[in-house]
């Protein structure tokens, strides 16, 4: 066995303050504050078309703010060389695989593509990576030959691979059957507790959030509604909220 890449303490902390976006005339983001510690498991919840996936390309930087700041282990992302010193990764609300290549080089990208070890080396690490994710022996697979479920395993363990500090997933359990949902929740939860890894996961699976947050985050029209443990969470009796987290079908009556 080779000795463990992880690191307990690697986990930085998150914050979000006064955050405005405007596209053309629609105001997306309206003064969005909160802070993740390091090593928790903060997910953020909220409808279709709330504002998460693009307030998490402003996190990692792909985005920049009208207003407001964020901050990485209290250093502003506007500061040079603050994503040199703490590496983010993003899972993508699609996965995205590239399809041309084998899972194997797909998860090895970015060692291969920043030059940073020899390819031996870089085999080593993505078998490490995709064990880690209970995919090991698929290196050589196209992600045209996984389920989606796997896919989504496979660019969890591509975002390992920087040995990030924080770990932001864009809707990781959708498109999947509940239990493969789970297995990914799990997974979550425990690359988490191995590494400490930071993890702010946007999502509306409520098994999801309630199964893995350290603290949920409800956003609503750009604004964040509430924030809390999950118990917390499931205490606040604000319609807006409660209609969100128990939104159910109904069955059409019979006359
Ligand atoms: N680059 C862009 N240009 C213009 N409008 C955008 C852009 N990106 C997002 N929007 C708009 O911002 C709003 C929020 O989008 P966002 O993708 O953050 O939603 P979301 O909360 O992630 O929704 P979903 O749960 O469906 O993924 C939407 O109305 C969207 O059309
Ligand atoms: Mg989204």
């Amino acid at each position: 066995m080779s000795a463990p890449s992880t690191n307990h303490h690697r986990g930085v902390g998150v914050e979000v303050r006064g955050l405005r976006k405007s596209f053309g005339k629609q105001e997306v983001l309206k003064g969005v504050e909160f802070s993740v510690s390091p090593g928790e498991v903060f997910v953020l919840m909220g409808p279709s078309g709330s504002g998460k996936s693009v307030l998490l390309r402003h996190i990692i930087g792909l985005e920049p703010p009208d207003a407001g700041d964020i901050l990485i282990a209290n250093k502003s992302i506007q500061e040079p060389g603050v994503f040199d010193e703490h590496h983010l990764a993003m899972v993508f609300q699609s996965g995205a695989l590239l399809n041309s290549m084998t899972v194997g080089e797909n998860v090895g990208l970015y060692l291969a593509e920043h030059r940073l070890k020899p390819p031996e080396e870089i085999n080593r690490i993505v078998s490490e990576k995709l064990a880690a994710v209970g995919l090991a022996g698929v290196e050589d697979k196209l992600p045209a030959e996984l389920s989606g479920g796997m896919k989504k395993r496979a660019a969890i363990a591509r975002a390992l691979v920087s040995e990030p500090a924080l770990i932001l997933y864009d809707e990781p359990t959708s498109e999947l059957d509940p239990v493969s949902a789970v297995v990914v929740g799990e997974e979550i939860a425990r690359l988490n507790q191995s590494s400490g890894v930071t993890s702010i996961v946007v999502s509306h699976d409520r098994d999801l959030a309630f199964g893995i947050a350290d603290r949920i985050a409800v956003i609503l029209e750009g604004k964040i509604l509430a924030i809390g443990s999950p118990a917390e969470i499931r205490r606040i009796e604000e319609p807006a909220i409660q209609d969100f987290l128990n939104a159910k079908f109904s069955r059409p009556k019979s006359s």
